[in-house]
C-alpha cells in the first residue's frame, strides 16, 4: 500500500512538473543547453518548436530571431496547450522571415508553420520581414484543434505579386474527414502585407467551432477578414459555426477589381459577424458565394459598424447567374454611413443572387447621393427589407429624397419604393444631422 502511493504521488507530482514546465529562448543561449532557465536558454525558436512538452510554457526573450519556424510538437487535452510567448510584455520577441530560405512540408514560406498539430498558443509575439509569392506570418493546416494565436503583430509579409498571396494568418484544412476546430484570433494586429489573390486573415475549409476577435486589420491590397467554403482545392466542407466579432478594419483595396471587403464571407456558413467596424476599404461587409452551386447561409450580420468605404458598406448575395446563393440570413441593426464614396451609384446595401434574407432594422445615413439600395432583377428581390431608420443626407432633405434600386426600377423617395414593392413599410426617419461616430457605436 506504502509503495503503491508513494509511487502514484511521484508519478502525479513527475507528470505535473514536466507539464507546467517553463523552457527559454534567449538570443545568448544555445541549442545545446536545457532550455529550463534564463541561464541554460535555447538559441532558436525552431528548438523549442521540436522540444516543448505538453503543457510548458516558452518564453522568448527580447531581440530579433531570423528564423522560419516549424511547428514539430504540441499539447494534448490532459496536460493542456503549449505556449509560446515573449519573455518580456513590452519587449516582444520578432521572429523575422528576412533571412528565410526553407520552405514549410507544403511548399510554400512560413514564419510559424503548423501542419495537423492541436494544443498550440502563440501570445505577444512580432512576425515580420518575410518575402515570397506564396506565403504566411502564420500557417495553420490540417485537421487538429485548440490553437490560439493572441495577440500577435504580424507585418510586411509581401511579395504575393499577381497570383500568390502573402498572408498574416491561413488557416486551411482539405480533410474531408476531421475538422479543424477551436480556432481562435484574438488581439492581433496585422497589417501593411500583400495578400495580392488572396486574403489577410482567412479561414477556407473544413474549419468549424472559431472565434476571431478584436483583431485590428489594416492596409492591405486585398480582402481583410475571409471564411470560405467550396473552393475546389481544398474540397467540399466549408467554414461554418464560428464568430467574428469587434475587430477593426480599414484601408482594404484590391490589387486587381478594387471590389475588396473588409470581411468578407464567399460560401461558409451559420458565421456570425458582429459588432466589427469597417471603413475606409473598397467595400464594408460582403457575404456571397464565388463557387458553383455554393449556398452561403444561416449567416448573422448585425450591430456592426460600416463608413466611407469606397463602394457599399454591405453586400449579399452569389456572384452571377452561374455560381453561388446566399439564403436564410440576416442582416440586421447595422449602422451604415457616407459609403459609396466613389459615387458609384450603388449606394450603402447591394442584393443580388440571394433569396430568403431578411434586412431589418440597419439605420442608415448616405451620402449626398442618398441612393440606399440596389437589389437586382436577378436574385435581389426575393428578400425582406423593413424597418431600417434613414437619416436623408442634404439642406432639406426629406424621405422623398432617398432612392432606391429595386429590380429594372428606379424609386425616387421613399413612399414611391414603399407603395410599389410593398418593401420597407416600417422605415422610420432619424433627425439629427450629428455623424454616427465611433463613440456613439462603442457605447
Ligand atoms: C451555429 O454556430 C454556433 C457556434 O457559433 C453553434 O453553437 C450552433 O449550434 C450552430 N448552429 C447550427 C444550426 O449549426
Amino acid at each position: 500500500m506504502q509503495t503503491g502511493l508513494a509511487c502514484f504521488t511521484f508519478l502525479l507530482l513527475w507528470t505535473q512538473t514536466v507539464a507546467g514546465r517553463t523552457y527559454y529562448v534567449t538570443k545568448s543561449g544555445k541549442d545545446t543547453n536545457a532550455g529550463t532557465s534564463e541561464t541554460s536558454a535555447w538559441l532558436t525558436v525552431q528548438k523549442a518548436a521540436n522540444s516543448a512538452t505538453p503543457g510548458s510554457t516558452v518564453y522568448i526573450g527580447p531581440g530579433t530571431y531570423y528564423e522560419t519556424v516549424t511547428v514539430n510538437v504540441q499539447g494534448n487535452a490532459r496536460d493542456g496547450l503549449i505556449t509560446f510567448a515573449s519573455l518580456i510584455f513590452d519587449k516582444p520577441a520578432v521572429i523575422s522571415g528576412k533571412q528565410a530560405k526553407t520552405e514549410s512540408a507544403d511548399g510554400t514560406m512560413n514564419i510559424i508553420f503548423i501542419q495537423e498539430k492541436s494544443y498550440l498558443r502563440f501570445v505577444n509575439l512580432e512576425l515580420t520581414d518575410l518575402k515570397a509569392v506564396e506565403c504566411s506570418g502564420v500557417r495553420i493546416t490540417g485537421a487538429g484543434t485548440n490553437v490560439e494565436l493572441r495577440g500577435l503583430h504580424i507585418h510586411d509579409i509581401r511579395g504575393g505579386g499577381q497570383s500568390g498571396g502573402a498572408m498574416p494568418i491561413t488557416v486551411y484544412n482539405k480533410d474531408q474527414t476531421a475538422s479543424r476546430r477551436q480556432v481562435i484570433v484574438d488581439s492581433c494586429i496585422l497589417h501593411d502585407c500583400e495578400p495580392a489573390w488572396s486574403e489577410a486573415l482567412t479561414f477556407n475549409g473544413n474549419i468549424e467551432d472559431f472565434q476571431v476577435t478584436n483583431n485590428k486589420v489594416y492596409n492591405m491590397n486585398n480582402i481583410g477578414i475571409d471564411f470560405i467554403g467550396g473552393e475546389s482545392f481544398l474540397g467540399a466542407l466549408g467554414v461554418r459555426n464560428g464568430l467574428c466579432a469587434y475587430n477593426l478594419v480599414w484601408n482594404i483595396h484590391s490589387v486587381y477589381d478594387s471590389s475588396s471587403a473588409g470581411i468578407y464571407v464567399d460560401g461558409a456558413s451559420n458565421v456570425t459577424i458582429e459588432s466589427n467596424e469597417v471603413h475606409h476599404s473598397d467595400m464594408g461587409i460582403e457575404v456571397g458565394a464565388e463557387n458553383k452551386g455554393r449556398v452561403a447561409s444561416k449567416m448573422t450580420v448585425r450591430n456592426n459598424y460600416l463608413h466611407h468605404n469606397d463602394k457599399y458598406g454591405l453586400a449579399f448575395g452569389g456572384y452571377d447567374s452561374q455560381r453561388g446563393q446566399v439564403t436564410n440570413s440576416l442582416f440586421i441593426n447595422n449602422r451604415l454611413e457616407q459609403n459609396d464614396v466613389r459615387l458609384t451609384g450603388g449606394g450603402e446595401i447591394s442584393i443580388s443572387f440571394a433569396s430568403g434574407n431578411v434586412v431589418y432594422g440597419n439605420t442608415i445615413r448616405p451620402n449626398s447621393q442618398n441612393v440606399i439600395l440596389l437589389a437586382s432583377q436577378e436574385g435581389g428581390l426575393n428578400n425582406q427589407f423593413d424597418y431600417q431608420k434613414y437619416y436623408p443626407n442634404g439642406q432639406g432633405a426629406t424621405k422623398e429624397s432617398l432612392i432606391f434600386f429595386w429590380g429594372n426600377t428606379e424609386y425616387d423617395g421613399l413612399t414611391s419604393f414603399q407603395q410599389n414593392t410593398k418593401q420597407e413599410m416600417h422605415a422610420e426617419l432619424g433627425v439629427s444631422k450629428r455623424a454616427f461616430g465611433r463613440k456613439r457605436f462603442f457605447l
